[in-house]
């Protein structure tokens, strides 16, 4: 589906609602059922300072990661997005599903503090571009507005 329709779906998607675990799932849901290329979409929480998984769509995952390990571990400690071309170049990538072959992780920064990340898999390698960069980015942000964490 194109990108700015997706992401006008995921504004009306949330606006009625702040809960942050059904906002989290809604968005995970849209993304990984919208975007083509994907083979998992979803959320990791920092929780008493590791990443604990969220809502998401896709093969079940690692349940904790710590700060500074895997590309969601990354994403956390630079506090910035994340691209992975090719993860088994990655060191320390945690595999999760073994048709992952890019990814790309986005940090949920909300008034400075860090939440968690929006973590994406592909099953192609050098799959992300800079314009998907930018779309996930935008998803977060809007999903970020919508939730009362
Ligand atoms: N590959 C991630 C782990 C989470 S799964 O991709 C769902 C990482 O290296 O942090």
């Amino acid at each position: 589906m194109d990108k700015n329709t997706l992401l006008s779906q995921l504004e009306a998607l949330l606006s009625a609602e702040t809960d942050p675990v059904a906002n989290m799932a809604n968005t995970a849901a849209l993304l990984y059922h919208g975007v083509t290329g994907l083979n998992w979409a979803g959320f990791y929480l920092l929780k008493e300072g590791g990443l604990v998984l969220g809502p998401f769509q896709g093969k079940p995952a690692c349940v904790r990661i710590c700060v500074g390990r895997g590309v969601c571990g990354t994403a956390v400690q630079l506090r910035k997005t994340v691209c992975v071309p090719d993860v088994h170049l990655f060191p320390g990538h945690i595999a999760c599903d073994s048709a992952s072959q890019s990814e790309l992780v986005i940090p949920l920064i909300k008034n400075g503090v860090i939440l968690g990340v929006l973590d994406m898999d592909s099953p192609h390698k050098n799959y992300f571009s800079q314009e998907d960069r930018a779309f996930f980015e935008k998803a977060a942000e809007i999903l970020l507005k919508n939730c009362c964490f």
